[in-house]
């Protein structure tokens, strides 16, 4: 299949290697966040039951890192915003990654199919608000008083993603299908591509740093840092449809 030369609408996936560059660590290069702590610790429905105190330290540490000034949107961030930008309502961003980055950097209607590090959610009363503090076990829901329900409002291991159906119906009525900054280890992102090329019509295409687990699946692959690959990604697309 060759690019095609009308490749909207497309889907865009991202994952923690597009925020790298902005100061945020990935979770499996070998400095990742999964190297210092484990997800059976911290990223679990059990661990949240098991010692909630443990996971609301972990989210705290990563919603303080987020919010830290020197950490904002880099160049690939801004890159997907201006594609946004010149092919309205054409282009979905989607994202595992819980930070704003994309919203920070341009991007609007991004979805965060794992949630989002600066919300919130009540379980009592499904309440989910921003949140920029600590969040504390006793941390009480202004909306119904309960104690004890709040929860950092991010997706975990062994818990449905968000807005799969949207996704879903995305990725099988796209014409090109991006992933960008994704090890490609974890379901059902790690599926898209599949999707997008064999329930869909779509010419995928893969922008890491390296090779990613579902590199075969794509047909096309480029690789090297983000900040490189999607500006120029973008310029090729708009120069392509520009002519
Ligand atoms: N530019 C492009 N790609 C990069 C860069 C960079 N500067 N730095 C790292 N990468 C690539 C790595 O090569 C790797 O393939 O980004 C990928 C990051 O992979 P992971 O750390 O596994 O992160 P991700 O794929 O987003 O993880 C998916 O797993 O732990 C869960 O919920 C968590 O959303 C996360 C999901
Ligand atoms: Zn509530």
């Amino acid at each position: 299949m060759q690019f095609p030369d009308h490749p909207v609408p497309i889907v865009v996936l991202t994952g923690a290697g597009i925020s790298k560059e902005s100061g945020l660590d990935t979770f499996r290069d070998e400095d990742g966040i999964w190297s210092k702590v484990r997800i059976e610790d911290v990223a679990t429905p059990e661990a949240f039951r098991r010692d909630p105190e443990r996971v609301m330290e972990f989210y705290n540490h990563r919603r303080a890192g987020l919010l830290d000034p020197a950490v904002h949107p880099n160049e690939a961030h801004k890159a997907l915003a201006r594609l946004q930008e010149s092919w309205p309502e054409e282009v979905m961003v989607v994202t595992q990654n819980i930070d704003n980055l994309h919203e920070r950097g341009g991007a609007k209607d991004v979805v965060h199919m794992h949630g989002e590090l600066l919300k919130v959610r009540c379980e009592a009363c499904g309440n989910i608000s921003e949140w920029l503090e600590d969040l504390t076990i006793d941390t009480p829901c202004f909306v119904c008083g309960s104690v004890g329900t709040k929860r950092p409002h991010v997706v975990w291991f062994g818990e449905m993603p968000l807005h799969m159906d949207k996704i879903e119906w995305a990725l099988t009525h796209c014409g090109l299908f991006v992933s960008i900054g994704t090890s490609g280890n974890v379901y059902p992102a790690a599926g898209f591509v599949s999707m997008a090329r064999l329930r869909g019509k779509a010419y995928t295409i893969e922008l890491n740093l390296e090779p990613s687990e579902g590199s075969s699946l794509f047909h096309e692959c480029r690789h090297g840092q983000a900040t490189d690959l999607v500006p120029a990604f973008v310029d090729e697309l708009l120069m392509r449809n520009a002519a």
